[in-house]
């Protein structure tokens, strides 16, 4: 086996083992959170090492529903920004408004370090409780790699972000592909906003090579709010 396999090994490892410590069934947000303060510090080699490549696959999405001529305007809400790899790949896009919400104040911490987004909203989003965020103030959200089996954003919980899109609008979501269980959740959610006419689905689509480390596949979810 030749170095860059043998690492790439050891770096699956790592991650499915984080993965199971940190995104178990059993996993609670605060546990998660712990994890992201230690992980903060490493994350964006860790990914980089990957090549996963899902902050440019958000960014590309929100830029194919954009000419590049009214990007400057747009005004999108980064939610789980984490260090905010997205922020920088929409502004590598020629998006300038951009606004991160993220409950880790270590995460946020290194996306604030490079000035990666207008507003930082260190809060998180759950279905008990209301985001200061009032109704329809963005014209776009994206959600990149937020999702989990337990421990991160609840699907119930995306109820509460539609709310924060402009009529129009967009709800970009690229994720892993989680297990059966939690994905069923997902899209019955998303199935149930669509069944009230709060949104309506653009693409619902699934793809390989999400993570070439650990072989994961993704899915992207666009829907565009009425
Ligand atoms: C895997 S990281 C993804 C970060 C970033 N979106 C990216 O693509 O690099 C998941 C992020 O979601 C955040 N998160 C977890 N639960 C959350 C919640 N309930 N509300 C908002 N963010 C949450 C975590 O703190 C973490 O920064």
């Amino acid at each position: 086996m030749d170095t860059t396999e043998e690492q790439k090994l050891k770096l699956r490892e790592a991650i499915l083992e984080n993965r199971e410590k940190y995104e178990g069934n059993n996993m609670t947000f605060s546990k998660s959170q712990k994890y992201y303060d230690m992980l903060a510090e490493k994350y964006e080699e860790q990914l980089l090492n990957a090549n996963v490549r899902t902050h440019e696959i958000t960014a590309e999405t929100v830029a194919d529903l954009y000419p590049s001529d009214v990007r400057d305007k747009v005004k999108i809400l980064d939610v789980g920004a984490g260090t905010g790899m997205v922020g920088s790949a929409l502004r590598g896009l020629r998006f300038k408004h951009i606004d991160a919400l993220e409950p880790n104040p270590n995460m946020l911490g290194k996306a604030k370090l490079q000035n990666r987004y207008e507003t930082y909203f260190i809060e998180s989003v759950n279905p008990e409780e209301s985001s200061s965020i009032k109704n329809g103030t963005y014209d776009a959200i994206t959600m990149c790699a937020t999702l989990a089996e337990a421990g991160h954003i609840p699907p119930e919980a995306i109820k509460g972000i539609v709310r924060m899109v402009k009529k129009g609008g967009y709800m970009v979501i690229v994720n892993r592909v989680l297990k059966d269980e939690t994905l069923n959740d997902i899209d019955a959610v998303m199935d149930s906003l669509e069944a009230d006419k709060k949104m309506i689905k653009v693409t619902r689509k699934v793809w390989p090579g999400y993570n070439e480390v650990t072989g994961d596949f993704g899915i992207t979810w666009v829907y565009r709010v009425l």
